[in-house]
């Protein structure tokens, strides 16, 4: 008797293993046919992954958005359709992007990331956050951001960018070896985010195994999930958050979260006023400026203060890398660089002000043409909130459609770019960008919701430049690359070979 109970058991477990298998592909063979049912140009998905083959593994995503990018852009359609486990639709039409990111925000504010609050209290951040939530937090934010508050933090980084310069001129002069450039650039960022935002001396520069950076290097470097596992799980959100499937390596989120916790009751003990991005976000913990219940909780500020740490330390640091590659790689602009950075000390009294740094527009177009090159993230993501009638058609984009806007693709689209891997700052001299159409060029996003960091993260990379183009002459080496490839496994575009570059310090030396 128990045994034939046993075998019916054995034999329901078994058809519900296999009804819910063949469900789930019947499903996804449905969700397959999205884009041929709706006469909107795509590629042929393959079951499981749709057009995710390869992806992760053997290259970065970036690889497959762009050749499909310059695949479609020559039929003249606004948009067109990919499968990454759900439909995608591909925003071509720099018009419609404009309508998406700017005119019609309303209807496109949510970029429907993956987090979990409750297992995972540090992924539920602005990155993630969707709707009136995400409103409320942005608008509570902003001020940590505004001028004043970058003025207020200059000091700060030209005193890290100097030690940057120092490190790099100690390890010269210990070994005549090329330098793995990125580390560096990492130590600093590390450096200038900790300081500036959260008061913590992350001290990377000096010891290169402090626990910031080793924490910071692992979040990004060696992520809990593949991009691909990443794809899946934002795509059924719903049945991740029940299962409790986190998104941040425990080891990571405990260091960090000890870490914020650690500076808040250090600050609230001692009465420390800093002025800084931690003291408004404890202004919010407490009630001040607020209404009673707008009050953030400490998992909302240190989801916050982790965002920061990790959105302001490896994109900028990326950049600076990129950048200095493609300065050794073109000498005669880097001595021109070098050149208005002299003039410009000449003006300024030898003393590197604020004043200083806003008045270099070559330096600035060096370092947006760095951004169009390599511009970090691959694509501007929103998700439709309601049926969207695409402006000079019949076509409607659907409620809960998932939406990219393929920056990669269109900074590198010889339309808008003519010859676009050649690095030339130029083509942001005033004049070539008034010719341009203003969604050409999209690094930190665009409308309400682009990058809330971006003038702290241009801040930091400016000082470093002009610091360090003023004392270093950077070159390609024999074991520099021969040009930079993006890594598969990382959801951002970061080189996927470490970059060496050789330095020559330069007679004028002034960073001590
Ligand atoms: C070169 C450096 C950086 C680049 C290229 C960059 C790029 C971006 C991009 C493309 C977005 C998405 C924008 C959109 O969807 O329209 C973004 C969002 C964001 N960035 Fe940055 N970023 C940089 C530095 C920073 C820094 C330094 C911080 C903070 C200190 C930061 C914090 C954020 C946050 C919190 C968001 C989400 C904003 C929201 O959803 O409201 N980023 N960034």
């Amino acid at each position: 008797m128990f045994e034939m109970d046993l075998v019916n058991v054995l034999i329901i477990v078994v058809l519900i293993i296999v009804t819910s298998i063949w469900y789930a592909s019947y499903r996804q063979r449905n969700a397959f046919n999205y884009w041929k049912k709706r006469n909107v140009p795509h590629i042929e998905p393959k079951i499981p992954y749709g057009n995710l083959e390869g992806v992760g593994e053997k290259f970065h995503v970036v690889y497959m958005i762009k050749s499909l990018y310059d695949k479609f852009k020559c039929t003249g359609v606004k948009y067109f359709g990919i499968y990454q486990w759900r439909p995608i639709a591909i925003i071509l039409d720099l018009d419609l992007a404009k309508d998406i990111l700017i005119k019609d925000f309303a209807n496109f504010t949510d970029r429907g990331l993956y987090s979990n609050r409750k297992y995972d209290p540090l992924s539920a951040n602005l990155t993630t956050m969707d709707g009136d939530e995400w409103k409320r937090l942005r608008s509570k934010l902003t001020p940590a951001f505004s001028s004043g508050k970058l003025k207020f933090m200059f000091p700060t980084v030209t005193r890290i960018a100097d030690r940057l310069c120092d490190v790099l001129n100690e390890k010269i002069t210990i070994s005549n070896k090329s330098v793995d450039i990125i580390d560096f650039m990492m130590r600093y960022t590390s450096d200038v985010i900790g300081n500036c935002a959260f008061g913590i001396e992350c001290n990377s520069l000096n010891n290169r195994n402090a626990e910031f950076i080793t924490m910071g290097r692992l979040a990004i470097k060696e992520q809990r999930h593949s991009p691909r596992f990443l794809a899946l799980i934002t795509s059924y959100k719903r049945i991740a958050n029940i299962l409790g499937i986190k998104s941040i390596r425990d080891d990571v989120a405990a260091f960090f979260m000890h870490a914020i916790q650690e500076t808040v009751e250090y600050r609230e003990k001692n009465e420390i006023q800093r002025n800084d991005f931690m003291d408004i976000m404890l202004d919010f913990k407490n009630k001040k400026n607020t209404n009673n219940n707008e009050a953030l909780t400490f998992n909302e500020i240190a989801a916050q203060t982790n965002v920061f740490f990790q959105a302001g330390f490896e994109t900028s640091s990326t950049t600076l890398t990129n950048c200095l590659y493609e300065l050794a790689k073109n000498l005669d602009v880097q001595n021109n660089a070098r050149n208005v950075i002299r003039i410009a000390y000449e003006k300024y009294d030898n003393q590197f002000t604020y004043e200083m740094m806003m008045d270099l527009p070559y330096i600035h177009q060096i370092v947006q043409e760095t951004l169009r090159k390599y511009p970090i993230s691959a694509t501007v993501n929103r998700i439709a909130k309601n049926d969207y009638c695409v402006a000079g058609t019949d076509q409607v984009i659907e409620r809960n459609t998932w939406i990219k806007v393929p920056v990669f693709g269109i900074h590198h689209d010889p339309e808008y770019y003519p010859n676009p891997e050649k690095f030339d700052p130029h083509r942001f001299d005033s004049e070539e960008v008034k010719k341009r159409h203003s969604m050409a060029y999209l690094p930190f996003g665009e409308g309400p919701r682009g990058c809330i960091g971006a003038r702290i993260a241009l801040m930091q990379i400016y000082t470093a430049l002009v610091t360090l183009l003023h004392n270093f002459e950077f070159l390609i080496s024999s074991d520099s690359v021969d040009s930079i490839t993006f890594h598969p496994k990382q959801a951002l575009l970061s080189p996927k070979e470490k970059v060496y570059l050789k330095l020559r310090p330069l007679k004028s030396i002034t960073c001590k």
